[in-house]
């Protein structure tokens, strides 16, 4: 997998830009000069969303659209356009074209594939049991499109279900109705919770190993999934039965609060370091290693599923790395595009330098150096 190259058209802080991209890829820049935004640009025509905001934040402040154009070469050479006009309608209007078709931004997981990762995210991940679904979900939407079809048919039953906890509570609905709703929550969910338990074990196959590159101290690094139902079942029938039975006991909650209080959109996901939860206990250094070690392992999973190596989006990753570290870390992107950006050369590994395109972002313009 390869990104040719990448266009922009009023994406934040860039009024134009065009770069082209070889196997391996430096980005040098001083703060605030657009490297993210840069990354993110390409992340967003792999994933059809931003990790961090919404399109109208992006749109080049004063304009009305912006449009990003990423030329992909993978087993399908790929076209991907991604444009945002903010004065269409209530909320703007987004457009994601495939090699001219246009297509719902969803069809491009799975496509691209792409791993990021961004010390912004650090923050997020250890703070929002939200964002750390959000990983688990794009994680498998990207190698498994069975998943992002379960996860919308949740989503919709979901939504179906809790508008009729609210007729109850207003007494225009009865309560029987919603058997209906539990029985096809708890079939989609118990597919979502067993794809998730499964990907999970996948991961704390390498994540220790990965670890281990990046980090100074030798605990171990190991992440549970933390289901709404019993972790002890094996079959999807008994996860399916046993969300049937949590979906009735919560039902009175759900009828006071309007809302469906378990379920794979509440679960959750731990990581333990030396036995200890990471997200209370770890240190900024640690949290910044164990996401290093996550995504790493991540890599290695979509290769192994996908067959092709995804593109590695590495923003600002090197800066707390010492000498040794840095090496480990680079003898991993081996074999793989790589897009790296730093503030400093002096961070990066002679071996990258080498071998690398050297771009200098200043001031939201970029030049070859
Ligand atoms: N919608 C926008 N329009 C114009 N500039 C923006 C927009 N969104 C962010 N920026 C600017 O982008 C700059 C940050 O770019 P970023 O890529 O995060 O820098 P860094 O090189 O530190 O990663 C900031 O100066 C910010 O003001
Ligand atoms: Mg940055």
């Amino acid at each position: 997998m390869r990104v040719k190259k990448i266009k922009l058209q009023n994406f934040r802080s860039y009024k134009t830009l065009e770069v082209d991209f070889g196997e391996k890829n430096i980005i040098v820049g001083e703060n605030t000069q657009g490297k993210t935004n840069l990354l993110e640009a390409i992340y967003m025509t792999s994933v059809g969303k931003s990790f961090r905001s919404k399109e109208p934040d992006m749109v080049f402040w004063g304009e009305d659209h912006f449009r990003i154009e990423c030329g992909v070469e993978n087993s399908h050479q790929q076209k991907i356009e991604y444009i945002y006009e903010k004065n269409v309608g209530l909320k703007g209007r987004k457009t994601v074209k495939v090699n001219g078709v246009k297509k719902p931004a969803s069809a491009l997981l799975g496509g691209f594939v792409s791993v990021f990762f961004t010390p912004d995210e650090i923050d997020m991940y250890f703070s929002f049991p939200a964002h750390r679904r959000r990983h688990l979900n794009v994680l498998l939407s990207k190698s498994d499109k069975e998943y992002s079809r379960e996860l919308v048919k949740y989503s919709r039953v979901l939504e179906q279900r809790n508008a009729q906890l609210k007729n109850i509570a207003k007494g225009i609905a009865k309560e029987s109705e919603l058997e209906i709703w539990d029985g096809r929550l708890a079939e989609h969910g118990a597919e979502i919770i067993e794809k998730r338990m499964s990907l999970i074990s996948k991961i704390n196959k390498k994540l220790n190993s990965n670890y281990r590159k990046v980090a100074k101290d030798e605990k171990e690094l190991v992440t549970t999934y933390v289901p709404s139902v019993s972790t002890d079942k094996k079959t999807k029938d008994e996860v399916w039965a046993d969300f049937l039975e949590k979906l009735l006991a919560s039902r009175k909650r759900d009828i006071v609060t309007g809302a469906t209080n378990v379920g794979p959109h509440r679960d959750d996901v731990v990581m333990n370091l030396g036995g200890r939860d990471i997200t209370t206990f770890g240190s900024r250094g640690e949290h910044r290693s164990a996401i290093v070690a996550l995504k790493l392992t991540e890599v290695g999973i979509l290769k192994s599923i996908i067959g092709e190596s995804p593109v590695l989006l590495m923003d600002d990753v090197f800066s707390e790395l010492d000498e040794k570290r840095r090496e480990n870390l680079v003898k991993s992107f081996e074999g793989q595009q790589t897009i790296v950006t730093t503030t400093d050369l002096d961070h990066i590994d002679k071996d990258l330098r080498n071998d690398a395109v050297i771009y200098k972002i200043e001031n939201s313009k970029i030049r070859k150096v």
